[in-house]
This record gives structure tokens, sequence and C-alpha cells, in this order.
């Protein structure tokens, strides 16, 4: 079983219900709905170009060889699904299976790049700039510093063959740049958007270059794949979907993605922008936050357990640790944890979520639970894919465009009068 889920906590679901889940899936999937021209991503595990993912494993084998750090430039979509997937996967401390991953362009933060400067100055890097449009702003600025550095410390030659560009086959800067100075480049497919795009290559390269199995995680996704987009009753993905739509008609519009693994939460922040910039929109949306437990439960326990009654919480728990240890015994029992002298602290872990569960149900927050067996790639894979579909068919069922971000124009152009942009001063 890739995914155990339990919506017994979640409230009921009726034959009406899953009648209007399983027909916004279909819509999704038979490409019927909103936005229907950026559903790419539901086929892509299936439908990959074999060259360039050939063409990706050995760009990955370059930069492993060649670089202690692989530097992502990108934003939103363009980072967010390759830093969940490599969070997730890559140990706590130090990755012996691959360069470093560094990410720039994602905030526009002088301190960062100005230490990153410092950080990178006697490693030896590589750079893969990641952007569909090609002129974000954010890793368009990055990149113009970056590309400065490289200069100082590589040969054009050597520049060439460490940089390398993600964006689209034809059109913008990005891809222009690459051409003119031969620059290795992926492709972001048309057909599929930023934040449904970790299994094309904006996610590939980089996730291979850190010495994770791609073909295990395209595997999950392709398993989920078989699973999700079913048109059964009992479908999880739909189920999720239908709950998260029942709970907001019940007036619970924020939703706190929970996981007891710190590594998955970037997971959370992937999960918030895909929620939140796919549903949120006309006025209507469930917030997304993402908490981790039991960390979180001693900074905003109380406004869960006793604050306002607009929430629910889908929580996210690993079934096997990647490691674990035994609670050992002492003499004096000072702390008065003996009663746990043997438990391995993975049980406690456990033990620990079911007790919040109970709390925080009985104080009147519904509960989502969702377990993937291992953080392995296949499961993280998997796990993803079921999210993105379950986001589909939760904003087909909303009624919105799941695939555009119309508001996300107003604070650019604002920005861009502030700084002076020819064409959007007053
Ligand atoms: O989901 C999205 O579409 C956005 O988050 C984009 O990925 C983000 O704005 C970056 O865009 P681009 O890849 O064009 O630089």
């Amino acid at each position: 079983m890739q995914l155990i889920t339990d919506f017994s906590r979640a409230g009921n679901l009726n034959e009406t219900d899953w009648e209007n889940g399983l027909h916004a899936l279909e819509t999704l999937v038979s490409g019927q709905g909103k936005g229907s021209e950026f559903t790419g991503w539901i086929r892509l595990p299936f439908s990959y170009d074999t060259q360039e993912y050939e063409r990706i494993k050995q760009a990955a084998q370059t930069i492993r060889e060649q670089s202690e750090v692989l530097l992502c430039v990108g934003i939103g979509g363009s980072y967010l699904g390759t830093k969940a997937v490599l969070d997730s996967l890559l140990p706590y401390f130090g990755n012996p299976a691959g360069p470093e991953i560094l990410y720039a362009g994602q905030t526009l933060s002088s301190s960062y790049l100005r230490e990153l400067k410092d950080y990178l100055a006697d490693k030896d890097y590589s750079v893969n700039v990641i952007s569909k449009s090609g002129t974000t702003t954010e890793p368009a600025l990055a990149y113009r510093v970056i590309a400065e550095w490289m200069q100082e410390k590589y040969t054009e030659e050597e520049i060439r063959t460490r940089t390398f560009i993600t964006t689209d086959k034809e059109k913008g800067a990005l891809k222009t740049l690459a051409d003119e100075k031969g620059y290795e480049t992926f492709v972001v497919p048309d057909d599929i958007g930023g934040r449904y795009s970790f299994l094309s290559a904006v996610g590939l390269l980089p996730i291979a270059a850190a010495g994770v199995d791609i073909d295990a995680l395209l595997r999950g996704a392709q398993d989920a794949s078989a699973l999700y987009t079913t048109k059964e009753e009992g479908n999880a993905a739909v189920e999720y979907a239908l709950h998260r739509n029942r709970l907001l008609q019940e007036g619970k519009d924020i939703e706190l993605f929970v996981a007891y693994e710190p590594n998955l939460m970037t997971i959370g922040e992937w999960f918030k922008q895909l929620f939140g910039e796919s549903e949120g929109k006309e006025g209507k949306g469930i917030f997304p936050a993402s908490l981790q437990f039991t960390t979180d439960l001693h900074s905003m326990g109380q406004m869960i357990q006793e604050g306002q009654r607009n929430l629910f919480e889908t929580v996210l728990f690993v079934e096997e640790p990647v490691g674990d240890l035994t609670v050992p015994k002492t003499e004096e029992d000072l702390d008065g944890l003996n009663y746990l002298a043997g438990a391995s602290l993975h049980e406690v872990n456990e033990k620990a979520r079911r007790g919040v569960l109970k709390a925080h149900v009985a104080g009147g927050v519904p509960n989502i639970f969702l377990q993937i067996a291992k953080a392995d790639a296949y499961h993280i894979g998997a796990l993803l894919y079921f999210f993105m579909i379950a986001c589909g068919v939760s904003a087909t069922l909303l009624g919105v465009n799941p695939f555009n971000q119309p508001g996300v124009e107003a604070y650019k152009v604002s920005m861009f009068r502030e700084l002076g942009k020819p064409g959007f001063t007053e």
C-alpha cells in the first residue's frame, strides 16, 4: 500500500458527494475542466521524453563529478517541488550521495545572496537556472549576480559546462541566453505549470544530481496515477478532496498540514503553494498552513486546541523511520522518564501523535490522517502525485481554475512601479 488514509475523524460523505467527486475527477483527467491545457502533468509519469530523461541523468552525473555544490536558481513552482523532495529524502546532516544543493532566486534578501557568495568562494559549483517564463524577477536578478561570480572564478568553457538552463522549449530570455552561450537546456513543458512540475526537468535534474533515484520517484508517481486517476468510489485522492470541500462548507477554512518529521516540512511549503495558488481565487479556497509536531504544539498548540473553531488538520506520518534509538534507563530516574525506558523514540513519536489526535478532535478540530510506509523516493513520488490529483479535483469541486494564478500579478505590477521598471511607472 502506497498511502494509508484515515478520514474517519473528518465527517461523513454521502452518495451525492461521491458522484460529484468522481465527476470532478473525470472532468480533470479527461481535460474538460477549467485550465485543461495545463494538465500535462497527469500523464507525465508515463509519457516522459526518453531522450531528455537520459540527458537529465547524464547532466546529473556531470554535476556530481565536477561540483561540491549545485545552486538551483528559481522561485515558487520552479524550486519548491525539488526542495520538498530533497529535504524529505536526503540525510539531515550532509549528503554523501551527491553535491550539497543550495537555492538562490527564491528571495530578494541581499544578506542571503551576499553570504552565499562567501560560502561558495572556495567551492566548485554548478548552476541550474529554472524558470518557465525566463523573466521572473527574483531568479533573473539572482542569476545576473551569480553569473558575475562565475565569470570571476571560471573560464568561459568552464562556465559552459557548469550552467544548466531549464526553461521554455523555444521562447524567453533564458532560452535566448542559453542558445547564445551554448548552455545545456531542459524543457518545462507548455502544458505543465510551475506548482505541478516537480516530475519534469524542473525537479528531476537537481533531484538526480543530488543522488536520488529518479526512476523510483517516477515509479511512485506512476503507481499513484493508476490508483488516483481511477474513477471508483474509495479513490483516496477524491475522498480527500471531498472531505476538504465538505469541511470548508462547515466553516473549516484553514487546513493545517502537519508532519511529525522535520524533514517533511518542505512538503508543507510545497503543499501550501499547490493548494493556495490553485484554489485561492474568486473569494474562495481553504487557507493552507503548515506545522511541525510535536515542535509547534509548544507554540501553536493552544490556538489549535481552543482558538477559533475554523481549523482542520491533515497529518502526514511515516511508518518506518530512517533511523531509531531506544530510550535508555537511568538508576536515579531524575527526569521521571524510566516509564519509557526500552521504548523506541519512533514509538514515542507515534504515541504522541495518537494522543494529540484525540485531544484535537475532542477540541473540535477534524483530522485527516495520511501515512506512507517510508520516506523514500518511491513513496514521496507517490505522495506528491496524490496531492496534485487531490488538488485538481478539489479546485474543480470548488469551481475554480486549478492552473492559473491571476492574483499574483498584482504584487508584481506594484513592485515594478516602486522599482521604476520601464512601462510600469505611474
Ligand atoms: O506555480 C507557478 O506557476 C509559479 O509558482 C511559478 O512557478 C513561479 O512564479 C516561477 O515562475 P517561472 O518558472 O516562470 O520563473
